[in-house]
C-alpha cells in the first residue's frame, strides 16, 4: 500500500522511492535501536562486576560495519537516480501548457489553442504534457503531489515539469514556497479529463465572452468597463489582455474564487466583489467600495461568462 497516492508514472517513481526508503530506514532503525537497547540492558553497570576484558580494534568487524552501510548507500543512490530520471525525463520539446504564478493565483495558458484560464488546470488523461512554469513576481512553487514532483517557479528563469495523469479526476495542489501574505490561499486544482471532454472544455475557453447582454447584466458590463476592473482583468472581446489579475472570460465556469478561498456561486462572488480584503487580506484586489447595485449588476454579468 503506497503512502503517496500516485496517479502518473512520474509520481509513481517518487512514491515507490519513498516507500523503498521508508522500509530500508525502518529496518535499519529497528536493527540499530534494538541492538543499542539490548546492549544497554545486557551490559548495564553492576556494583559487584569485575572489569570486563578490554578489546582494542577488531579489523573484521570494522570492515563489516563499513561495507554494509556503504552498500546500502550505493543501493539508495542508484534507486534515487532512477526515480529522478523517471520523474523528470529530459525532453526539450515545446511546452503544451504554460503556468505563470502570481501573488496569489495561477495563470494558465494553452499555447496550442490560445485558451487562458486561472487556478483550474484542465488537462487530458493519458497524454504526457510538458509544462513550462514561470513567475510574474516572486518565487512560488508548483506542487500537485498525486501527479509529480515539486518545482520552483522563479521569475525570469522558467522551469518545466511533466503532467501525465493516468486516470480522470481532480487533483489538488498548492503553492509550496512562501510567497507573501496569502501564500496559504494559493491553491490550484488539476482537472484531468478524457481527451474528448478536455477538447470540448478547451473549445469553450477559446471563445470570446458571450455577446454583451442587456438589462441588469448589461449594466454589469458597463460597470466592468467604467470602474477600474479592466485595468487588471481581461474579458476576451471586451478589453485587451492583462495579466495583473485572473482572466474573467469564463469566470462562471470555474469551481472556486480567489485561488480556492471560496467556492464559486453568485452569493460568494457578491461577497468577494463587496470586499475582497475581508476574504483574502492583502490580496492585490482592493476594496472598490462598490454599491449594492453595482455588485448585483456585476454578478449578473459575470454569471453569463460561462
Ligand atoms: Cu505562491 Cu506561496
Amino acid at each position: 500500500m503506497p503512502v503517496i497516492n500516485a496517479v502518473s508514472p512520474e509520481a509513481r517513481a517518487i512514491a515507490s522511492l519513498f516507500d523503498t526508503l521508508l522500509i530500508v530506514c525502518a529496518v535499519l532503525f529497528i536493527i540499530v535501536a534494538g541492538s543499542i537497547s539490548y546492549i544497554i540492558f545486557r551490559y548495564r553497570g553492576r556494583p559487584d562486576a569485575a572489569e570486563p576484558v578490554q578489546i582494542h580494534g577488531n579489523a573484521r568487524m570494522e570492515i563489516i560495519w563499513t561495507v554494509i552501510p556503504f552498500l546500502v548507500l550505493v543501493w539508495i543512490f542508484v534507486e534515487t537516480a532512477r526515480a529522478m530520471s523517471a520523474s523528470d525525463p529530459q525532453d526539450p520539446r515545446k511546452p503544451d501548457l504554460v503556468i505563470i504564478s502570481h501573488q496569489w493565483w495561477w495563470e494558465v495558458r494553452y499555447p496550442g489553442s490560445g485558451a487562458v484560464a486561472a487556478n483550474e488546470i484542465h488537462i487530458p488523461v493519458g497524454q504526457r504534457w510538458r509544462v513550462l512554469l514561470d513567475s510574474g513576481d516572486v518565487i512560488h512553487d508548483f506542487w500537485v503531489p498525486e501527479l509529480g514532483r515539486k518545482m520552483d517557479m522563479v521569475p525570469g528563469h522558467p522551469n518545466s515539469i511533466w503532467l501525465n495523469p493516468s486516470r480522470p479526476g481532480t487533483y489538488l495542489g498548492t503553492c509550496s514556497e512562501y510567497c507573501g501574505t496569502q501564500h496559504a490561499w494559493m491553491r490550484l486544482r488539476v482537472i484531468a479529463q478524457p481527451l474528448a471532454e478536455f477538447k470540448a472544455w478547451e473549445d469553450r475557453q477559446v471563445r470570446s465572452a458571450a455577446a454583451p447582454p442587456s438589462g441588469h447584466a448589461g449594466e454589469g458590463l458597463n460597470d466592468f468597463k467604467g470602474l477600474t476592473c479592466l485595468n487588471c482583468h481581461t474579458i476576451s472581446g471586451v478589453n485587451p489582455q492583462k495579466s495583473v489579475g485572473p482572466d474573467l472570460t469564463h469566470l462562471a465556469s470555474r469551481n472556486t474564487l480567489g485561488a480556492g478561498v471560496l467556492s464559486n456561486s453568485p452569493d460568494t462572488l457578491a461577497r468577494w466583489l463587496k470586499n475582497p480584503q475581508a476574504i483574502k487580506p492583502g490580496c492585490h484586489m482592493p476594496n472598490l467600495k462598490l454599491s449594492d447595485d453595482q455588485v448585483n449588476a456585476l454578478v449578473a454579468y459575470f454569471e453569463t461568462l460561462r
